[in-house]
């Protein structure tokens, strides 16, 4: 087995499920079903279990007080593929916990490894998700998952080399592309976008050139999810409004996966961003670019005020100076 370890692992892992954690899970409930319009599968006073699809559990909201984004799962195509990949780990000599039982259950699989990722996000790797016979009652007509998973996460660093290397070295991420996103005060957010398979990016990095700021609290700054059609997206955006969730961003386009899209803020304080109409990457003729804007139009800020922009970078700086005092986790 450990002759092939680094054979290319490249399409074979893609992201499968997240597991949030909150102490406001009646916002949560309402925000999934009644906003994003997902199927509930269950709910309890700590627990609920959300589908978009075959897969018995997409997003699992656990009671508890991060109000983050603990862990990302990653489905892996086969076994032989997952032990490739434990076999890196390994050989990195990075602690991994094999649990099955009743939280392998919850997530929907029959056991997972896990290990404390970049910026101290879990990571979960499985093979195999359990399935549900029940028909889904959604709001929303459809999400996009298939071989290329259920969408992407961003987040910002401080060692974004390092967070780069972490899904280079043990999924075998490619680089898709990147923004440069002047922001207020001269500083220069540099985003690097990775993919694990054909969907245009699973990881997206952030990190402020020069010195380095961390100004999201969270471990995951966005989590998006791709939905079936245009109706499905003005649809989940007009409910959102309706239900008094406040929009980061509004509906616009990126550049480089030319996705439709918009920015809604979680009742954990984290975003969720919900696209339309991604584009899959071709490897035959893929060239990584550099493109100088994050968004081609739209994207505005519901809070465009002056006084809340003012409010919103000083706070943002007094949160990064902070960052400063603390070290980053990086397994790597
Ligand atoms: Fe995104």
């Amino acid at each position: 087995m450990k002759n092939d370890i680094y054979d290319d692992l490249f399409g074979k892992v893609q992201m499968g499920y997240a597991v949030i954690e909150s102490m406001k899970l009646a916002q949560w409930k309402l925000f999934l079903k009644q906003g994003l319009g997902l199927h509930l599968a269950d709910d309890s006073e700590t627990t609920q279990r959300y589908r978009i699809d075959s897969h018995a559990c997409r997003l699992l909201v656990n009671k508890g007080k991060a109000e983050d984004i603990q862990t990302i799962g990653y489905e892996v195509t086969d076994e032989h593929s997952l032990n490739r990949i434990l076999a890196r780990f390994e050989g990195r000599k990075l602690k991994v916990e094999k649990h099955t039982g009743e939280e392998a259950q919850l997530r929907g699989v029959d056991e997972f490894h896990r290990l404390t990722g970049p910026k101290g996000l879990g990571i979960e790797l499985y093979v195999n998700a359990q399935t549900s016979g029940q028909p889904l009652n959604m709001l929303s007509s459809g999400f996009v998952t298939g071989p290329a998973g259920m969408g992407h996460v961003a987040m910002t660093s401080r060692l974004p080399t390092k967070v780069q290397r972490f899904y280079q070295e043990f999924f075998d991420a490619r680089l898709s592309d990147r923004i440069h996103q002047p922001m207020a005060g001269g500083v220069m957010l540099d985003i690097a976008f990775l993919r694990l398979n054909e969907r245009h990016h699973s990881v997206a990095i952030a990190a402020t050139r020069g010195l380095r700021l961390d100004p999201i609290r969270t471990k995951v700054q966005h989590m998006n999810l791709q939905v079936a059609s245009m109706d499905d997206l003005s649809n989940s955006f007009r409910r959102c409004k309706d239900l008094g969730f406040e929009m980061a961003h509004e509906i616009g386009q990126h550049p480089n996966d030319l996705e439709l899209s918009f920015y809604v803020i979680t009742p954990s304080g984290f975003e969720i961003e919900l696209g339309w109409d991604a584009l899959a990457v071709n490897e035959s003729n893929w060239t990584p670019a550099d493109y100088p804007n994050i968004s081609v139009w739209g994207h505005k800020p519901q809070k465009a005020g002056p006084l809340d922009l003012a409010m919103l970078n000083l706070g943002n700086f007094r949160r990064g100076v902070a960052s400063l005092l603390k070290p980053e986790y990086s397994p790597i």
